[in-house]
């Protein structure tokens, strides 16, 4: 099996869909559940289903991304994965750090990329008008929600839609998208995938 290793900053929701969808004849299986926040209920949710954790807590760095870095290393290094999946991170990794893992390191973000890199991406959908929204599973290069995109998933705009009634949808979304974008690029098939 190929390594993964799956790295979070809250509820894990995404990592859950990931770690369900490695059973049976999938080519990958789960090494390492990471978090820059020990108290990130992803953790427990992986820990619960038998899957190594760890945390490196960013906040003693005050902003020294690259010592931070530095130390959120040694555990994922260790666990030799083959494979890094972010799944809700919410810290910009620098370039030397995503360079270590240059075509193996995946993202979900939560917009239809090139659309909203960055934060607040369903409010910024919504005040733009936009008929669609979605998510995005990206292959993570040095530039911010930036790299060749893998999947896409796609929802209406309905016109009661608030910033959380659409990521709620979306996530649903999220939670298709990202295991069927994990299983092919496992198997080394970078063909986009595209959910509607
Ligand atoms: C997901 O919606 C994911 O796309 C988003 O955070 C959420 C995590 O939820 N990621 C980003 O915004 C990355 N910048 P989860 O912890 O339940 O998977």
């Amino acid at each position: 099996h190929k390594k993964v290793a799956i790295l979070l900053s809250g509820g894990g929701s995404n990592m859950v869909a990931l770690l369900d969808s490695m059973t049976g004849d999938h080519p990958a299986r789960a090494s390492l559940v990471m978090s820059n926040d020990s108290e990130a209920g992803g953790l427990k949710k992986a820990a619960a289903r038998g899957i190594a954790t760890a945390a490196v807590d960013h906040r003693p760095f005050k902003g020294d991304r690259a010592t931070f870095e530095a130390e959120l290393i040694k555990p994922l290094i260790a666990a030799e994965p083959d494979i890094v999946c972010l799944a809700g991170f919410m810290r910009v990794l620098t370039a030397d750090f995503v360079t270590q893992f240059q075509g193996r390191m995946l993202n979900i973000h939560p917009s239809l990329l090139p659309k909203y890199k960055g934060l607040h991406t369903h409010a910024r959908a919504l005040e733009a008008g936009d008929a669609h929204h979605g998510c995005t599973v990206h292959e993570v290069t040095a530039a911010l929600d930036d790299g060749p995109i893998l999947g896409q998933a796609t929802v209406d705009v309905l016109p009661e839609d608030t910033p959380d009634l659409l990521a709620a949808r979306v996530l649903k979304k999220e939670h298709m998208l990202y295991p069927a974008v994990l299983r092919r690029f496992a198997q080394g098939d970078r063909t986009p995938i595209l959910l509607s």
